[in-house]
């Protein structure tokens, strides 16, 4: 097992650059199944997730290959694909579910594996389920697997989600753009992924309107070709260097970054006393002064990010002052937190609320991530404590921050890879 071993102090400044979105390459990977051919993927970066799509991808009849220096993904789809996603893969990475709606409405059948429980809570799948039934599949639950099966092409339907899930409005579209005539997705996730995804559709000659919005209207279309495509910059990796160079008291340059997906976050640091400068192409965020404590709640986009939430906790636990942060998205998320105490922060849960109260310097203990943002807040917390700290469990970190110890390096950090 990988740790890192950091030695806090260190004032971050640099240049950074981000690279594509997790997020949204995993979803751009999964819908590449809907068109037979050669698709080219761009802004891929060598992160644990691309390599497990890749295997799933592969075991479904995909030819794939990443050329990581290029940081091209270049997928060759057959015309028959197997329809089955294991759950050795599934439950290692949950995006595997995105694979359902295009298997389903390319072959006629798919069988996933349920991705069961993780570090960050229950996460459903009924909004998945209900809305392809709405589209006319049969859905059933074996052997720990979701078989979704129709006879003929999908229908389209009127789907209304219950909650704007980012992961039900993917499978949804994607199952969708194939089916016949007209699908209307209410209350549909808005997050850049959503837009970049269908985006990508649209090369691959879908019929989509409404994207970025709460309504998406899709018409069926007969078939899709394969496209090329470059996904959008990672909005949460640029969150977490915006946090790092704020918590650090900091002045990081990030390129290749939109600050637009961003402006919740970027608001709440300019309240904690960072300057943030948009420059062509990403931002500058730097902070002379310990950082003031900041109230926030998660919510779906536009709202702030659930997945940047273990850094905002982080930031109030070295702040001046008290605040209060909400997690209204997932409702294990805060597991992390006894991590965060364990170096020293005073945080009291009760529910979906934390109340932090900043603490002028963290204690170097050893600690363990539980889950990729969590692991990276972890990092950033380790950065500002007063000696050496150990983190467990880094493989999860490395499914979506390439390279994160050699950036920080690069930054001015001491951390080690053991
Ligand atoms: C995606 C992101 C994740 C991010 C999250 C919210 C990926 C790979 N992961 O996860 O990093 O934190 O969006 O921005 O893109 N829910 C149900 N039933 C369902 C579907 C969802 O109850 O059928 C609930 C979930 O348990 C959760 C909430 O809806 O409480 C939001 O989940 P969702 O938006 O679907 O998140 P993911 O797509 O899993």
């Amino acid at each position: 097992m990988e740790r890192f071993e950091v030695t806090g102090g260190a004032r971050l400044e640099g240049e950074v650059r981000v690279h594509g979105a997790k997020n949204s390459i995993l979803k751009l990977m999964a819908a590449a199944l809907l068109a037979p051919g050669e698709h080219r993927l761009g802004n891929v970066p060598a992160i644990a997730d691309v390599t497990i799509m890749s295997e799933l991808l592969v075991r479904l009849g995909c030819h794939v290959t990443h050329d990581e220096k290029a940081l091209t993904l270049t997928l060759d789809v057959p015309s028959k694909l197997e329809h089955r996603a294991d759950y050795d893969l599934v439950r290692k990475m949950r995006a595997s579910i995105n694979v359902l709606g295009p298997l389903l409405t390319r072959t006629g059948r798919a069988e996933v594996a349920l991705p069961g429980g993780d570090a960050i809570g229950s996460r459903g799948l009924d909004f998945h389920i209900k809305g392809l039934e709405l589209l006319g599949a049969d859905v059933a639950n074996e052997h720990g697997y979701i078989i979704a099966t129709v006879n003929g092409r999908l229908r389209g339907a009127a789907i209304e989600l219950e909650f704007p899930s980012v992961g039900a409005t993917e499978n949804l579209l994607t199952a969708a753009v194939l089916a016949r005539g007209e699908t209307i997705i209410d209350n549909a996730a808005r997050e850049p992924d959503i837009v970049d995804l269908g985006i990508y559709l649209q090369k691959m000659g879908a019929d989509i309107s409404g994207l970025g919005t709460s309504t998406i209207t899709v018409n069926g279309v007969e078939a899709l070709r394969p496209a090329d495509h470059d996904a959008l910059p990672d909005r949460i990796v640029t969150g977490t260097w915006a946090f790092a160079a704020a918590m650090t008291r900091g002045d990081i340059t990030i390129h290749n970054a939109n600050p637009e997906h961003l402006e919740i976050p970027l608001e709440k640091l300019v309240l904690s006393g960072a300057v943030v400068t948009t420059i062509p192409g990403g931002l500058r965020v730097r902070m002379d002064h310990r950082p003031k404590a900041i109230d926030a709640m998660t919510l779906p986009y536009p709202g702030f990010p659930t997945d940047l939430q273990p850094m905002i906790v982080a930031l109030n636990a070295i702040a001046e002052g008290s605040a209060l942060v909400t997690e209204n998205v997932f409702e294990g998320r805060f597991m992390f937190i006894n991590e965060l105490v364990r170096l020293g922060a005073d945080i009291t849960t009760d529910g979906h609320h934390a109340f932090v109260k900043g603490r002028e310097v963290l204690s170097s203990a050893p600690v363990a991530a539980t889950d990729i943002r969590a692991g990276a807040a972890l990092v950033l917390a380790a950065l500002v404590c007063d000696g050496t700290t150990i983190i467990e469990d880094v493989y999860h970190v490395d499914r979506g921050y390439p390279k994160f110890e050699e950036q920080l390096r690069a930054l001015g950090a001491t951390i080690e890879r053991i």
